[in-house]
């Protein structure tokens, strides 16, 4: 909405398409967009198969010049990108979508619609009739049916008469030809954020939550009740001032750092250029308003610089990451840490039962990497959950368990249900996260952001290694007063303060890496085998393999070897393996030698000059040599530079690897 300086749709255009850039890495198989029409009596829409783009292209041919290029005071735009959950990608399934063949009232969505095919036998049993195979289409033709049975509701009760009707995950933002002007968004489970930009710093930083009277939920076909607000709408008191709705802060960084993040079932609305947040019912502990929180995240971090990609640049990235999840907290000199997220928690998490760490994807790869660092040096019981696992075998939970939810972005809604799960049983939620103000972190009681700056690739890499880094210090701060323990601490923190030039010398490793995937990118395989602190980056190592360049590759615990995998060995079976001077470093030359004693020819990731072990294969790499526990920081490096590598000579596209999306915030 543009109140500021007056705008054309072709600059209205060109700020939505950024704004889906920048959102690409959450979904980019298919795109959309709608305007209104020059003379205001229509909407317009342009939709895409592929990527942003694409979409771009298309706008260019339609758009430019003309009527287009005339600047107006206000307007509404939507645009989306998607990851197709209900429906093939293609254009007829891409967002928006629309109520009728006239653009009365268009949608874009992000979640699932549970109860979509419902509320579509409803519909269509009133004459409406689908074009596409999605659940977000009900939406669109269920704000309309609404629209025509109450002719007297404002935009805003419209949405929100709707929102009572669906189940599921969303985070929603409605146009209409009949409300020009207006924009109504809302979210359930799925995060939602606006962002405020205007030209003198607005007058309070909270926007009032205004309340409807307490409404029981109907079925559409009841005629359902005008909402009772207290006042209809709260007019901020700068006038000149553009909003942006959007399921990230990266959409809306480069416009604005001033923004308020949505709560579930809050239903804001855009009118006459004064925004309003709207609940249907107040609940005792509801906050009297939404506070406008000002980012700390700048343009650059979400630019890819010199590099060709940004994971490439992630990658790079690491030896500032790392000291950033550390910054502030951990004191090299005094042998001090202080996790100031969780610091008032900790004598509760010391009392605890059990420690509970939960995840999905490269964030459980993180959990599956300190937990043996964590039974050590906390000596309590450590389970790890994939959330989706979790949540399936309904696990038993207790008021004393203490349950990490872990996750770069903080929306995963796996993630998010087993922390719902875990607080409704009465646990302690820590969230570990790298998104400050994202579901998880809000909804946890205590946690740790992990600080890594912001991860645009879809395949996780300084995030990793941070949330490594950040679980590390959490098992540090809780053997403070340890006396038994102070040697291993005292060993592990001054292996902290050589981590990141130690990360250095790895990534250095890069065109010795690129060589080893010019001998592996043809094949159709690839196994990564170790043990003990090294067993995560076998499987997070064959989780970026599988991700980037659609190789099957596996993650293999070496003591299981001889129990089924030793099967696929052979003189043609690519395999990795990683032999550290640790306490399992025995144990990984007995696997070693079983995979050269069939034939096959092993690449190891060994310490640097560690001779005896080189000797086993001609293709080696050398990292530097540090704690135990740690290991897991620099053997993951060459298996993230490796899978580039790999990515990059198979023509794949690596910042956008087909099918996946970076958050997903659908179960
Ligand atoms: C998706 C991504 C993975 C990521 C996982 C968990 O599947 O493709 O790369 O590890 O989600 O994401 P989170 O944001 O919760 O760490």
């Amino acid at each position: 909405l543009n109140y500021l300086t007056p705008k054309s749709r072709q600059e209205v255009l060109d700020l939505l398409v950024t704004g889906l850039k920048r959102l690409e890495y959450r979904g980019y198989d298919s795109t959309g967009v709608a305007i209104d029409s020059p003379d205001n009596k229509n909407i317009v829409m342009v939709k895409r198969t592929g990527k942003v783009k694409v979409l771009e292209e298309a706008i260019q041919e339609h758009f430019s010049g003309g009527e287009y290029s005339k600047p107006v005071l206000t307007h509404v735009g939507i645009a989306h990108t998607r990851w197709a959950t209900h429906g093939v990608p293609c254009e007829r399934n891409s967002h928006p979508h629309r109520s009728d063949d006239g653009n009365g009232f268009v949608v874009v969505h992000n979640g699932i619609i549970t109860n979509y095919n419902d509320v579509k036998t409803f519909l269509a049993k009133r004459g409406y009739e689908f074009e596409s195979d999605t659940d977000t289409e009900v939406f669109a033709k269920l704000v309309h049916h609404l629209w025509k049975t109450h002719p007297t509701y404002s935009f805003r009760e419209l949405v929100e008469q709707a929102i009572l009707q669906v189940e599921g995950a969303f985070a929603i933002a409605v146009k209409s030809k009949y409300f020009p002007g207006e924009c109504v968004a809302s979210r359930r489970s799925s995060p939602l954020l606006v962002g405020i930009k205007t030209k003198t710093r607005l007058a309070t930083d909270h926007i009032p939550i205004l309340y409807g009277k307490d409404e029981k939920k109907l079925s559409p076909d009841q005629v359902l009740p005008r909402s009772e607000s207290t006042s209809e709408f709260m007019p901020l008191e700068e006038k000149e001032v553009e909003y942006f709705f959007a399921s990230d802060a990266s959409a809306v960084i480069e416009h604005t750092n001033r923004v308020i993040y949505l709560e579930d079932d809050d239903v804001a609305a855009v009118r006459d250029g004064t925004l309003s947040i709207h609940r249907l019912k107040k609940s005792l502990d509801d906050p009297h308003a939404r506070e406008i929180t000002t980012l700390k995240m700048e343009i650059q971090q979400i630019m890819k610089g010199n590099y060709d990609y940004f994971m490439q640049k992630e990658i790079f990235e690491q030896p500032d990451s790392v000291v950033n999840t550390m910054r502030g907290r951990v004191r090299f000199d005094g042998n001090a840490i202080v996790l100031g997220g969780i610091k008032d928690y900790i004598p509760e998490i010391k009392r605890c039962r059990r420690l509970m760490l939960i995840g999905c994807g490269t964030s459980y790869h993180s959990a599956v990497a300190t937990r043996q660092l964590l039974e050590e040096l906390t000596e309590l019981p450590v389970m790890v959950e994939l959330a989706s696992d979790f949540l399936d075998r309904n696990t038993p939970i207790f008021r004393d368990d203490v349950c990490f939810f872990i996750s770069q972005s903080g929306e995963t809604a796996d993630t998010l249900m087993a922390l719902r799960y875990c607080k409704q049983r009465g646990a302690l939620i820590v969230g570990i996260t790298n998104t400050v103000g994202s579901s998880i972190c809000r909804e946890s009681h205590c946690g740790v952001h992990i600080n890594a700056g912001p991860e645009i690739g879809v395949a996780s890499t300084k995030a990793y290694t941070s949330q490594f880094i950040s679980l590390v210090m959490f098992a540090l701060v809780m053997s403070e007063d340890r006396l038994s323990l102070q040697q291993r601490r005292l060993e592990i923190l001054q292996a902290l303060s050589n981590l990141a030039d130690q990360i250095r010398a790895v990534l250095q490793l890069d065109s010795k890496v690129q060589e080893l995937a010019k001998d592996l990118y043809q094949h159709k395989s690839l196994l990564i085998m170790g043990r003990g602190y090294n067993f995560a980056t076998c499987l997070e190592g064959a989780l970026k393999v599988k991700e980037l360049t659609y190789m099957h590759s596996e993650g293999i615990m070496a003591g299981e070897l001889k129990h089924g995998p030793l099967a696929l060995v052979d003189d043609s079976m690519p395999v990795l393996m990683i032999v550290l001077r640790d306490p399992v470093y025995v144990k990984c030359m007995n696997a070693l030698q079983q995979v050269t004693s069939r034939k096959g020819c092993p690449i190891i990731i060994c310490e640097e000059g560690d001779e005896e072990t080189k000797a086993f294969s001609s293709r080696h790499l050398e990292i530097p040599r540090t704690v135990d526990c740690l290991q897991g920081i620099l053997t993951v490096i060459p298996m993230q530079l490796l899978s580039y590598h790999i990515a990059v000579l198979r023509g794949c596209d690596v910042d956008c690897p087909r099918n996946l999306a970076k958050s997903v915030t659908v179960e």
